[in-house]
């Protein structure tokens, strides 16, 4: 089984895949989307939303990370393409499912789920540009307003040549309401020879069990119940290979929360801290009692080393309890 980390603007960036790689579980993470319009970015770009590429492609914990790229236009996207892999990306991910309307507007993203034969253009003109050693890869939704072309797509994708297909089983219509329709990612399966990454509503390791069953597939791709429980990667691992595992216990969070505050803080000095750490809580409260009674505190806390003392006397707070 290989368990992917969702791509998630604005979300996961390279400090979030540090701590989530470290903890364990991952095989491989993709970034944040790279939008391409009409020109070949500077190497800057990638960078920014990679950094990872300046240490071989990897996270420190050894996990490959994948860029992703966003676009409508199969030229701009190859030339783009190519040179995330000339940077150090292994392999492409091309982005078919963001919602965003500004994203959609201007004919990128879910959008492109409503033409097929774009679809195809892009997976081909990428796979055509990038060296055949390097994964070229497709996420999409089952659709934008419904399902109708979802196995058409699927087709397209395949006929196109890309190495991997991920599916986040909901049409864009459905947003992000539960549930995910993974039995939709079997007739995939059943209807193109391409590996199917299932993705969509993996909140806990018995989400994961049920959702290979309705699915067939081998591979997972989570994004929110990674953020809601940091070791979800690593209990669906132990889960299968034990039938038993233990969710990460609360004081490891708040360590891996001081941890975090540590990076965050240091590397953009802090001006984005605030917000990306009740951010995270507004996940976290999803799986930890605690998260919520202590987001109530920090919820109306602005400076960093406010939130940072609120986060430590929690710690110190459960550490005196148990030394009790
Ligand atoms: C805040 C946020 C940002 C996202 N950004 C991206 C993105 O940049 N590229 C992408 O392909 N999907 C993006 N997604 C979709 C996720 O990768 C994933 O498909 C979706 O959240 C469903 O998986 P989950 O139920 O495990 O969260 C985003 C989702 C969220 C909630």
């Amino acid at each position: 089984m290989r368990i992917v980390l969702a791509p998630m603007e604005g979300v996961v960036d390279h400090l979030m895949r540090d701590m989530l790689t470290r903890i364990g579980g991952f095989d491989l993470c993709i970034t944040e989307f790279v939008r391409v319009v009409d020109q070949l970015l500077p190497s800057r770009v990638f960078t920014r939303i990679c950094p990872e590429l300046k240490q071989g492609g990897v996270t420190p914990a050894g996990v490959p990370v994948r860029v992703q790229l966003l676009g409508q236009e199969p030229h701009w996207l190859a030339e783009n393409a190519v040179r995330a892999v000339q940077l150090g990306s292994p392999g492409v991910d091309l982005n078919f499912g963001c919602p965003a309307k500004a994203v959609n507007k201007s004919r990128g993203g879910a959008v492109l789920l409503k033409e097929t034969e774009t679809l195809y253009q892009i997976i081909k003109a990428v796979r055509d540009a990038v060296p055949a050693q390097f994964p070229v890869t497709a996420k999409i939704r089952l659709g934008f307003d419904d399902t109708s072309l979802t196995l058409d797509n699927a087709r397209a994708i395949y006929e196109a040549g890309a190495t991997e297909l991920t599916v986040h089983a909901r049409t864009k219509s459905d947003g992000y309401r539960p549930p995910a329709y993974w039995p939709w990612i079997k007739q995939i399966r059943q209807t193109i020879p391409l590996n199917v990454v299932a993705n969509g509503e993996i909140w806990t390791p018995e989400d994961a069990t049920l959702c290979l069953e309705q699915s067939g597939s081998t591979d997972l791709m989570l994004g929110r119940g990674a953020l809601a429980s940091p070791g979800l990667a690593r209990d669906i691992k132990q889960h299968f290979a034990t039938a038993t595992h233990q969710k990460m216990p609360w004081p490891q969070v708040l360590e891996l929360l001081l941890q975090y505050s540590d990076y965050e803080i240091a590397g953009d000095k802090g001006l984005y801290y605030s917000n990306r750490i009740k951010q995270w809580f507004s996940y976290l409260k999803l799986q930890y009692v605690e998260a919520e009674v202590l987001f109530q505190q920090l919820r109306l806390q602005q400076k960093a080393p406010d939130l940072v003392a609120t986060l430590r006397g929690a710690l110190d707070h459960i550490s005196g309890i148990s030394e009790h």
